[in-house]
C-alpha cells in the first residue's frame, strides 16, 4: 500500500510531501522536477573516521530545491557526523561536497553559512539570553540610516518589525518578538531558529533532530514549519526518530547503517514499516 490511501490509514489525513508536489508549477509533482534541478547540495563519497571508528563511510547525497530529505539511522549510525561535514563543522576525511554542482571546501560553519547552508542543532538554536528579534538579527544587525548612519546605532524598531513579519509569514506564533528567547517553548525556540535561517535567505536547511525533546504538538508545528519552507525552494535534511513524522514529510529518505548509505528510498514506495527494517538492517537479509 502506498500513496494518500496509506497516510489516511496511518491516521496521518495530511500529506504535506504530496501537497508540495502538487503546488508545483504545471501540476509535476515536486519529484520530477527535483530531479531535473542540479542539486543545491551533494556528498559524493564522503567517509569521515575517529581513530580506528569509521563513522562514515562513502556516503553520497543530493539535496535539490524544494526537497526534504530524511536522514534516518540508529544510534550512532552517523547522522550527525554527516550534518556537521555538510554545514562544515567536521571535515571529512575523503570524499566532496559540491553547492550548486561547484567542488567546495568548509573549512568552519561560517563559510558553508556564505553558501545559504544553515544548520539548527537539537540545543543550541539560540541565545537564551536575548531577545526573539535580536537573535533573528545576531551577527547581522540593522543599524540606522541617513544622517545618524556614522554612529552605527542599532535600529531596533526596525529589526522588531521585520522579526514579527517573518514570524507571521510562517504562521509562527510568539507574543512579542521582545521576549527573550529563555522564556519561550523548545518548539518556539525551533521555529525562531528555522525562521532566522530562512529570513537570511538560506536554500539549504539541516535540522538535526529538531523535534527529539518537543511534545506533540509542537512537533506538529515544526513539520508545517519544514513544509512550509520547502515551499520556498528550500532543501531540507531533516535528521529525525519520528518516523511516522520523517514518511509524512520527507520526499526521500536516506538511511544509514554503520556510517553507509543503505538506502535510498522514494517517499512513495516506501511505509514506516519498511524504513524501519532499514534502520535495524533486517531489509538487507530480507533481499
Ligand atoms: N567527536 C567524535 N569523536 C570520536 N568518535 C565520534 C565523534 N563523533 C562521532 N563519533 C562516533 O561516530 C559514530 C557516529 O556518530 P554520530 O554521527 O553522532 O551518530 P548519530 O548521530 O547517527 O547517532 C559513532 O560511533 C560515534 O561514537
Ligand atoms: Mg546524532
Amino acid at each position: 500500500m502506498s500513496g494518500p490511501e496509506q497516510d489516511a490509514a496511518a491516521g496521518q489525513g495530511q500529506d504535506p510531501a504530496a501537497a508540495r508536489g502538487q503546488a508545483a508549477e504545471g501540476g509535476e509533482t515536486n519529484d520530477r522536477s527535483a530531479a531535473q534541478a542540479t542539486p543545491l547540495l551533494e556528498a559524493r563519497g564522503i567517509s569521515r573516521s575517529y581513530g580506528s571508528v569509521a563513522a562514515l563511510t562513502g556516503v553520497d547525497l543530493q539535496l535539490r530545491p524544494g526537497e526534504v530529505v530524511g536522514l534516518v539511522g540508529d544510534n550512532g549510525a552517523g547522522k550527525s557526523t554527516l550534518l556537521k561535514i555538510l554545514c562544515g563543522a567536521v571535515q571529512p576525511t575523503g570524499g566532496e561536497l559540491l553547492v550548486n554542482g561547484e567542488p567546495v571546501t568548509f573549512r568552519s560553519p561560517k563559510d558553508s553559512r556564505e553558501r545559504g547552508i544553515e544548520v539548527v542543532y537539537q540545543d543550541l538554536a539560540l541565545a537564551t539570553e536575548l531577545s526573539v528579534a535580536e537573535n533573528i538579527f545576531l551577527g547581522r544587525e540593522r543599524r540606522r540610516e541617513g544622517l545618524l548612519s556614522r554612529l552605527r546605532i542599532l535600529d531596533r524598531a526596525r529589526m522588531a518589525k521585520e522579526a514579527a513579519a517573518a514570524l507571521e509569514s510562517l504562521a509562527i506564533e510568539i507574543h512579542s518578538v521582545r521576549a527573550r528567547c529563555g522564556l519561550l517553548s523548545g518548539g518556539q525556540r525551533q521555529a525562531v531558529a528555522v525562521a532566522r535561517a530562512v529570513l537570511w535567505g538560506s536554500n539549504v536547511l539541516l535540522l538535526d533532530e529538531p523535534t527529539a525533546s518537543l511534545a506533540v504538538m509542537e512537533s506538529e508545528k515544526i513539520g508545517q514549519l519544514v513544509s512550509e519552507v520547502a515551499r520556498r525552494q528550500v532543501g531540507v535534511v531533516l535528521v529525525s526518530h519520528n518516523m511516522p513524522q520523517v514518511h509524512a514529510l520527507c520526499d526521500r529518505i536516506v538511511v544509514l547503517l554503520r556510517g553507509r548509505v543503505v538506502a535510498n528510498l522514494r517517499r512513495d514506495e516506501t511505509d514506516v514499516r519498511d524504513i524501519v527494517m532499514w534502520i535495524t538492517g533486517a531489509a538487507l537479509s530480507r533481499n
